[in-house]
């Protein structure tokens, strides 16, 4: 892989460290106006601003002009539900039309009407889907993307849903991390029997996705309706005692119902949406040291309140921004409506959402120590934007100014006549 040298760049933009940011660190970023991003056989050599360059040899660099234009770290999308079969557009019309997410889901839509069609999409439809979406995660800057499993909740279904993710792992060079979410609704077959079918979880399916290696986390949607604390609890302890990193979809929908305090005690990696979270929970997650990653365009989506994102950084809390990409709550992977609702809505600082949207993401992924910051040593991820400072990417609201993305030092988009 040759050398590749941007340069020129209006500004260079970066959290740094190799650990979540929380609290009022997240604001700490490093820029450097006409900076510099050097990588070398998928690594970063050097950063730093245009006399820091004048002693770096560049002779055999590819050079990559970036004058006028903003380089972040490649974004990390920490949450996506990505590999699934059919639609559910009718379910959307029906939300604009006044119904809830919740009553829908109570009708046998929602996650149920994804597990039929997931269930009879086959291994080659899932990639020829995955490579669309891919492509579109690289063009909004992302690098690394988290995938659940989830739409299958039976065995088969579940390893084909991971299978398909390893597959794009080998042949596509974003970054996927692949989470086993057996846990993220009660399959048919196991009606009334959640107990039953935690432990179908944990006996059949956990083992299997640990000996073929199919999965780094294990997901389980804690919800009134859906699973339990002490279902979540089992499930999770199980996971961790196989060699799984633990994550949460918690207090998404309904207030009390504790998940945040349980994502607390037991130290998972991340505990995701937290439209609900109580004054304990943010106390608990800070205590835990627990990424609270927040997903506005699902919020968005069902019309539901924010996250209190405000709350939770000025309580100390670190926070990851991510898509929530799914058939139901959320269809979409857009980075720029995402940044507009979090700086607009949800009280953050822009700074604050380019630490969530790198560092932070990386850090609920347990890969802080690899990507997320553009420091030396770290995976050449970059993203290129064409601002000309980081403040324009929610200035210029709803629309996407990413152009190049180098993902493990290779350039996965490029938009024709950006450069
Ligand atoms: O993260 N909340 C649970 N799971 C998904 C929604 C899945 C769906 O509606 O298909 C979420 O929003
Ligand atoms: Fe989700």
């Amino acid at each position: 892989m040759a050398r590749i040298l941007f340069k020129n760049a209006s500004e260079v933009v970066t959290p740094q460290g190799v650990t979540l940011q929380k609290g009022a660190k997240m604001a700490d970023l490093l820029v450097i106006p006409g900076g510099f991003v050097l990588t070398k056989d998928g690594t970063i050599e050097a950063v730093g601003d245009a006399k820091a360059l004048e002693s770096v040899d560049v002779t055999d660099c590819q050079v990559i002009d970036c004058t006028g234009k903003t380089i972040l770290p490649g974004l990390v999308d920490s949450h996506t539900h990505f590999i699934f079969g059919g639609y559910r557009e009718n379910e959307f019309n029906w939300r604009l039309n006044g119904e809830s997410y919740v009553s829908i889901m109570e009708r046998g839509g929602g996650i149920s009407a994804t597990t039929t069609a997931t269930r009879a999409t086959d291994l080659d439809e899932f990639l020829a889907l995955g490579r669309k979406r891919l492509a579109s995660f690289a063009s909004h800057g992302v690098t690394t993307v988290e995938g659940k499993s989830g739409y299958g909740l039976d065995l088969e279904t579940e390893l084909r849903q991971l299978e398909a993710m390893a597959r794009l792992n080998q042949e596509h060079h974003i970054r996927i991390v692949p989470t086993y979410m057996g846990a993220h609704d009660l399959p048919p077959e196991f009606k009334g029997r959640p107990d039953e079918y935690i432990d179908f979880c944990i006996r059949e399916v956990m083992p299997k996705v640990r000996a073929k290696d199919l999965a780094v986390f294990c997901d389980i949607f804690t919800e009134r309706g859906v699973f339990d604390l002490a279902q979540t609890r089992r499930y999770l302890e199980a996971a961790r005692e196989m060699g799984f990193g633990l994550r949460m979809h918690a207090d998404e929908l309904f207030e009390g119902f504790g998940g945040a305090e349980l994502a607390g005690a037991l130290k998972t990696s991340s505990a995701d949406h937290l439209l609900k979270i109580s004054e304990a929970g943010i106390a608990a997650l800070e205590q835990g040291g627990v990424c609270a990653t927040l997903l506005p365009l699902t919020a968005f989506s069902i019309k539901a309140d924010y996250a209190p994102a405000r709350r939770m950084i000025d309580a100390g809390v670190g926070v990851a921004l991510a898509t929530d990409m799914n058939p139901g709550s959320c269809y979409s992977e857009s980075m720029p409506l995402l940044i507009a609702l979090s700086t607009i809505y949800m009280g953050m600082r822009m700074e604050e959402v380019v630490t969530a949207l790198t560092l932070n993401g990386a850090a609920a992924l347990n890969l802080a120590e690899e990507t997320g910051s553009l420091e030396v040593g770290k995976r050449a991820d970059v993203a290129v934007f064409d601002v000309p400072n980081h403040r324009f990417l929610t200035y210029h609201f709803g629309v996407n100014e990413c152009v190049l993305t180098m993902s493990g030092g290779r350039i996965v988009h490029q938009r024709p006549g950006a450069f």
